[in-house]
Formats: structure tokens, sequence, C-alpha cells
């Protein structure tokens, strides 16, 4: 796609340059020549290429500014890739999946020969941030590469979002770290992507003529098809009444969803300064779309000093005020993130799917008789809020740490070749928690989701829970990921805003629905017919209900289908739970006597074929 992650990559917060602020970054990166010449080169590219972007990270405390450069940086070298001249769209695909398995191998490596990915290496290691999250970003910017043709609005932001929303969430996480969190309440979440839409059609609208000359119309055929002729006419680069018609309609609808005032409330002052500055910059280039006329097809307008320093110049002072209250602290380095490794070209074949990485000390699984084998185990991942705390850090940390205890999990089940494990994520008793958190909770779990980290293990992915009151990007992320993951091996069901009493209630309306247009007798209901209206019947009972976090209930999960599970409390917080656990947990599980209301089977032992009696006592007891 053309237009770059331009003004909303930056929804950042403030601080002028200081001579301190100098002394900070350069503290910060330190004396390696390499990695400030990177640095220098990222800053430079923000600079030359998008003067507003670059305006936007002046707007931030001087230490978190690098970061952002190398995130810009890394963003815009990928969006080009996709986007270069020459070259057939294969090609340019390739090169942005080279360009992420680079990236790949460097974060193992914790260096780069190539300077972008360099500076972005360092950052993640300064900030600690987890870049598995652009994995979806990069996915998507590689069939980007093969041409975007959108049928209407829904699609066309769906492919915005997720292209762009890692990036910025990158930036989230980054203001997280630093102590000055962008936390979005849940209520504003949909402002939010408005915003991101609206931001989008401006650099499509201000990149309308260099996307033309590519031959190239990054608009849903439904905008289009309300202008008569008004394709044709663009794509020949005429300005006709259809394309006045279209393009002025067009920035109308930017400028209304970049106008968002709810959004930035309650977030911290630096960080809405940032927003809202991003919001005026953007609005302000519409001005330039409009005042562009027929020229907007020969040339990208541009905003002009003046327009640019009304905006700036109050910015830069409330920003200043505002970071002036807050201390930002750097995290400071911690062992590189490992990415697990970027999808390759080869296993986007149907049949190229990948084993799932082994354990980093080279655990095996265990051999278990298959009649020793459950069926189901499903998972009450409690603990990570308090292993966070235990940490002195944010709970939201346990939240992200817990994603590396779900692979691990997932990893195990496919190597003891489990057919079926069960996640509960977010119940639907966890929105009484504050908004923050739940926003973080659900966030974290989009980014994961994102990540498609399950694609190419021959997982099949699914959901089960209610879709009314999650964020639009999550219920479509979760579906999307049902849709697109495959497998025989296992079946992994993960359970978001689920509660069982929700679905059970769920199963009996649509019962009595079914009753009431004669489809069933109720007389004649069986527990299988009940099940069957359950939203997913085909999920087998559970065999083994496991629940970390030393507590001993099962919080409303899967009443039903875990009526009969053998139940196995562990003491640790989740995150710190790795596939051995899981595989334990099976062994436990084999170890089981398992009755179903019936007289238990004679064990073949010899204390077994003697059963007490009432006229031999049992002295031994
Ligand atoms: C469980 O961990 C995960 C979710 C509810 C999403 P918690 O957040 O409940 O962790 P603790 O129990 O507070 O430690
Ligand atoms: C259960 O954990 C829900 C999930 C793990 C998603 P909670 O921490 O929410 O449960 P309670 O509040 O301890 O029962
Ligand atoms: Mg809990």
């Amino acid at each position: 796609m053309r237009a770059k992650p331009q003004l909303t990559l930056a929804h950042q917060g403030a601080v002028t340059h200081t001579r301190r602020g100098r002394a900070t970054v350069r503290s910060l990166i330190g004396d390696d020549p390499a990695l400030r010449a990177a640095y220098r080169l990222c800053r430079r590219t923000a600079r030359q290429h998008d003067p507003g972007i670059h305006a936007l990270i002046q707007l931030m405390p001087a230490v978190l500014r690098p970061a952002c450069w190398a995130l810009w940086a890394a963003a815009s070298v990928v969006d080009d890739l996709a986007d270069a001249h020459e070259g057939e769209p294969a090609e340019r695909a390739a090169r942005v999946e080279a360009w992420a398995e680079a990236l790949t191998h460097d974060l193992a490596a914790g260096t780069s020969t190539d300077p972008v990915r360099h500076a972005l290496v360092d950052t993640a290691r300064q900030w600690r941030l987890d870049l598995s999250g652009l994995r979806g970003a990069l996915a998507s910017t590689r069939s980007d590469a093969h041409g975007l043709r959108c049928t209407d609005w829904a699609a066309w932001r769906a492919r915005c979002n997720e292209e762009l929303v890692p990036w910025v969430d990158q930036v989230r996480q980054l203001f997280e770290q630093a102590g000055a969190p962008m936390t979005l309440r849940l209520d504003r979440v949909a402002d939010y992507e408005q915003f991101i839409d609206g931001a989008q059609l401006t650099d499509v609208l201000t990149d309308l003529s260099a996307d033309l000359a590519e031959g190239h119309l990054i608009l849903p055929q439904e905008a289009l098809a309300r202008f008569p002729g008004a394709e044709a006419d663009l794509l020949q680069r005429r300005w006709s009444p259809a394309v006045a018609a279209l393009t002025a309609e067009l920035t109308a609808l930017a400028r209304r969803r970049l106008s968002r005032p709810a959004m930035t409330r309650g977030m911290h002052p630096g960080a809405a300064t940032v927003l809202d500055t991003a919001g005026a910059l953007m609005r302000a280039q519409l001005d330039a779309v409009e005042a562009a006329g027929c020229t907007l097809l020969q040339r990208a307008p541009r905003l002009s000093v003046v327009a640019r320093t009304r905006v700036l110049v109050p910015a830069r002072l409330r920003a200043a005020m505002a970071w002036s209250m807050t201390r930002v602290t750097v995290p400071g380095p911690r062992p590189p993130v490992v990415v697990p490794p970027y999808p390759s070209r080869a296993a986007d074949d149907s049949e190229g799917l990948c084993p799932p990485p082994p354990h980093p000390d080279g655990f095996r699984p265990p051999q278990v008789a298959a009649d020793r084998m459950p069926a189901h185990v499903a998972v009450i991942m409690d603990g990570s809020g308090r292993w966070a705390e235990q940490r002195g850090l944010p709970r939201p940390e346990g939240h992200r740490a817990g994603n590396a205890a779900v692979r691990e999990m997932v990893y195990g089940a496919l190597e003891i070749g489990l057919r079926h494990l069960t996640l509960y994520a977010f119940s639907t008793e966890n929105w009484q928690r504050g908004p923050e958190e739940v926003t973080m909770i659900l966030e974290t779990l989009r980014r994961e989701l994102d990540g498609g980290v399950f694609r190419k293990l021959g997982v099949h992915q699914r959901w089960s829970g209610r879709s009314d009151r999650l964020p639009e990007d999550l219920v479509h992320a979760l579906r999307r990921e049902e849709r697109d993951t495959r497998g025989a091996g296992l079946t992994l069901t993960l359970c978001v805003d689920y509660g069982g009493r929700d679905e059970i209630v769920r199963a009996a309306a649509a019962l009595a629905q079914a009753a009431r247009e004669g489809e069933v007798s109720p007389h004649l209901l069986g527990e299988d017919d009940f099940a069957r209206y359950l939203p997913h019947p085909d999920m087998p009972d559970v065999d083994l209900l496991w629940r970390t976090g030393n507590e001993q209930r099962t919080s409303n999960f899967l009443p039903w289908q875990a009526s009969y599970a053998e139940l196995y409390f562990t003491p640790g917080y989740w995150p710190d739970n790795d596939r051995r656990d899981l595989w334990q947990a099976v062994l436990e599980y084999g170890r089981r006597r398992r009755r179903h209301g019936a007289v238990p089977a004679p064990l073949p032992s010899p204390e077994n074929h003697r059963p007490p009696s009432r006229a031999q006592p049992d002295h031994g007891r």
C-alpha cells in the first residue's frame, strides 16, 4: 500500500530539544558508532520523508525519540519494499518477506548489519518491546505487494488496520514502558479506529498523484461506485466533476473521522497532546488537499510553513508542560526478544506445515499410552496479574508474559499428541476489572492473534464466547484465525468473553426458539439434544481441567463440558509455566481412575483380588 503509516505512527507526546535531552539520548544509545549512525539515518529518513511525523516525534521526550525514529524508519522501509516502482509483485512480496525473516534473525542475534534493523533491534532491547506483534502487519504488507482492491469500506478498514495498527501499537508499548501509558479506554476504541481510518484516508488523498502514476487506486469500490465515471477518470488522471465530487466527499469524511475530541480524554496529557496535534496537522493537510483542486492529480499537496507553525507552536508549549510532569523511565536492556520464525514462503503452501519449535532446553515429551491420554485438556490460565505484581511490574506485563506460556502449551500439546486444548483467556466476569486492564488484556490478545503464530503448525484455532461486547478488531482477528487455520492435529479453542452460564443460556434460548417453531419436542429432550444447541456442539467433554495460580475454583468455565472432568490445581502463576507443566498435567491425568458413577473396574494387583468384606474387618487401616 502506498500510503505510509505517516502521522498515525507518531501518536505521541512531547518535550523540546534540550541540552539535557541530548545527553540522555547519548547515554541511551551509547558509544557504538554504528548504532549512532543507524539512529541518525532513521531520524534523517523521518525528517526528509515526512516532516509531519518528524515534528510529532519532536513533541516527545528526547529519550523516546530514537525509538520512534527507528520504528518509523522500519515501517517506511517495509512499505517502500512493497511499493517499489520496479519489480513484479511476487518479487516485491519476496523482498518484504526477506526483510521480515532477516529481522527475526537479527532479533535473535541482538544486532544487524542493516542500519534500520540495527536501530530497531536496539530499540526493542532497550524498551523491551515485543516485536512479534508486527508479524501480522508484515504479512499484510507482503500480500499488498500483489495489489490492494477492496470492495467496501469495512474490508478497506480491516486491511488498513491490519497493516497500520501493529506499528502504532509498538509506540503505545513504548509509552507504557516509559511510564506514560497511552491507555485507551474501551469505550474510546471506536473513536481511535475511526481516527486511524481518517489518517489513512488523508494519506491516500495526499498520495493520490503518486499512486495513480503507478496505476494504483487505494479506495474501496463502494466509494468509487457512488460517483459514476470517477474511477476511469482517476486512472487516466483526468480531473472531472465526478472526481471533484468524490474527492470532496472523501475529504469531508476524513475530516469527520479525524475530529475525535473524546478519544484522548483520560490519557496521559503528553500523549494526548501529540495525538491531538497529529489530528490537527492532518486536518490542515486536508485543507491543502481541498485547496489543490485539479493539481491533486499531478502532485502531492504540501502543508505550508504557516499552516504547520500555527499548529505546532502551541503544541510544543503544551507538550513541554505536559511532559514536565512525568518522569520518563527507560526500562533498560534485557536479553533480546526472540521471535518465533516468521512463516516462510515455502510454508505458505498448504502442505508446508512446520513442526513446533523445540523446547529451548531440549526437553522432549513423555510417552503416554493412548488409553492414558486425555482427549481434551482445558486450562484456566490464572495468576498473570500476581506474577507481574510480585516483580513490581504493572499487571499488563503479566498478561503479556502469559502469551509466551500460551505458545508453550500449544507447542507442548502438539508434541505430546493432544487433540483438544481449550484456554480460558477472558471471562464474562472479567469486564468487572478496570477499563485500562481490560483494554490491555484484549489488545495483547489481538496483537498475539495478528502475529498468526499457530497458522503454520497445523493447529485449528477456534473461539468460544460472546461477540457483542468485544472490540471489533479483536472479533475480526478471532474470526480470521478461525477461518484461516486448518489442522488435523490439534484443535485450540480460545475462550474470550466466555462464560459457562452465558453459553448455557444462549443454548437454552436457541432451543426454546426451535421448540416454538416445532423443530423439537420439549418432552422428548435429552442431554444430547440440548448439547446440539451449544455454540460448539462438537466440542468433546473435558477430561482434564487444569487451573494454575493457586486457586481452587472453576470460575464459570465450561460447566457443561467439564461436568465430569478430572480437576488439577497447581500453585505456580501462569507465566511461569511451560510445556513441561502441560506434560506433567497429562501424566497426572493418566494416574487418575475415572468412574463416571460406576463401580471401578478392579486393578490387576493382588490386593484387588481380596476386596474387604464385613466378615473380615480390615485391621490394616
Ligand atoms: C488470569 O490472570 C487472566 C485473566 C483473567 C485475563 P489474572 O489477571 O486473574 O491474574 P491474577 O489472578 O490477578 O494473578
Ligand atoms: C478466571 O480467572 C478467568 C480467566 C483465567 C480468564 P479470574 O482470575 O478472573 O477468576 P477469579 O476471579 O479468581 O474467579
Ligand atoms: Mg485471577
